[in-house]
């Protein structure tokens, strides 16, 4: 079979993404404007701030992913897009760029759920990494453990029931004056504090579902507490004990869950897969099984296009293309193609 070269696009947040990937594994080119500076002067994205910032960079981006992977559009078989979920008025601006592209080279049109793009970046840096395995979705918007039964069958065996992850990560990260976006900043500081200094609380629930609500409100009432007796708060250690909580609640449920189903390989994925504790905690337990450990680059771990185009080539080769009238969903499931 040919090389299958794609182009793929993201907007769904505050990244202006594009980058170019041959069969779903070798990325010529990953080209990721973030938005960063913007959002963090109002402590958080602004859907209106990132749909405009989207259209300034657009075209630049996807140049800029042509040229650095020595690419023209003559070159390129399928455009790829993130169609959701996400903020509506940002996938909107990838989509319609992507619509025109395809339509004006009479390319095929393939829409990517964002999830399973941040899944399949697993796939990118070891061309031996296959299905079945069990992921650990973990980013600014979800955290999902999904069973990857194939590389379009996705069984959702736990979720949030409340807020994702990495919000945790951003409030709390706020709530000790670090900034946005948090986990980062979390993840630098938390090493300098004592992990046991505050026993936050872990959600008892039943199954394999997860819940970080409770632990953030501990971690702002636990800081009132402190101001009302006058007592000091100390940001290292608040880091420390509230990344210990929910990597540990995280890890937990995972090994909950690949004990069950005898899982052999696990991934994770997602901004927070970028987290070194989640990391070297993982791979301890991973190390304990004897069990198979994947996780990208962190640059692969946030929002990128190289993941949408690796997500894409598994819908190119099975002909499954979108038509002109492909929409975004700002709340899009991650659904199981195989029985579509
Ligand atoms: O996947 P992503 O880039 O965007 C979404 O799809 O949501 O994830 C962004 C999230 C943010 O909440 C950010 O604070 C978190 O990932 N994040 C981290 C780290 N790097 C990014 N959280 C903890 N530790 C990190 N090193
Ligand atoms: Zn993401």
């Amino acid at each position: 079979m040919n090389d299958i070269t794609i182009l793929a696009i993201e907007t769904s947040c505050d990244e202006t993404a594009a980058a170019v990937v041959v069969n779903g594994r070798k990325v010529l080119s990953n080209v990721i404007s973030s938005q960063i500076d913007t959002h963090k002067k109002f402590g958080g994205v602004v859907p209106e701030v990132a749909s405009r910032k989207h259209i300034e960079k657009i075209d630049h981006v996807i140049d800029e992913a042509l040229e650095k992977a020595a690419c023209t559009f003559s070159d390129i078989d399928a455009i790829a897009v993130t169609y959701g979920p996400g903020l509506v008025g940002a996938l909107l601006v990838g989509l319609a760029q992507a619509k025109a592209l395809a339509f004006a080279l009479d390319k095929p049109l393939i829409g990517v759920h964002h999830i399973e793009g941040h899944i399949a970046a697993n796939y990118i840096e070891n061309v031996e990494f296959e299905p079945p395995f069990l992921c650990l979705v973990v980013s600014g918007g979800h955290t999902h453990l999904v069973h990857v039964k194939d590389y379009d069958e996705f069984t959702i065996i736990g979720k949030t029931r409340d807020d994702a992850i990495g919000e945790a990560f951003d409030k709390v990260a706020r709530s000790i004056g670090l900034g946005y976006p948090g986990g980062p900043k979390i993840d630098r500081l938390a090493p300098e504090g004592d992990e046991k200094y505050i026993e936050f609380p872990k959600a008892k629930i039943e199954g394999y579902d997860f819940s970080f609500s409770g632990v953030k409100s501990a971690v702002l009432n636990y800081m009132n507490q402190c101001k009302m007796k006058g007592e000091e708060i100390i940001p290292k250690h608040i880091a420390a004990s509230f990344q210990y909580a929910v990597v540990e609640a995280v890890v937990e449920k995972t090994f909950l869950a690949a004990d069950a189903l005898k899982i052999d390989k696990v991934a994770i994925a997602g901004g927070v897969a970028a987290n070194s504790k989640l990391r070297t905690r993982m791979q301890e337990e991973c190390d304990q099984r004897k069990i198979q450990l994947q996780y990208p680059s962190p640059i692969l771990c946030t929002d990128n296009a190289a993941m949408i185009g690796a997500a894409a080539y598994y819908e190119f080769i099975h002909g499954r293309y979108d038509g002109m009238d492909l929409n975004a969903i700002p709340n899009l499931k991650l659904s199981n193609k195989k029985s579509d």
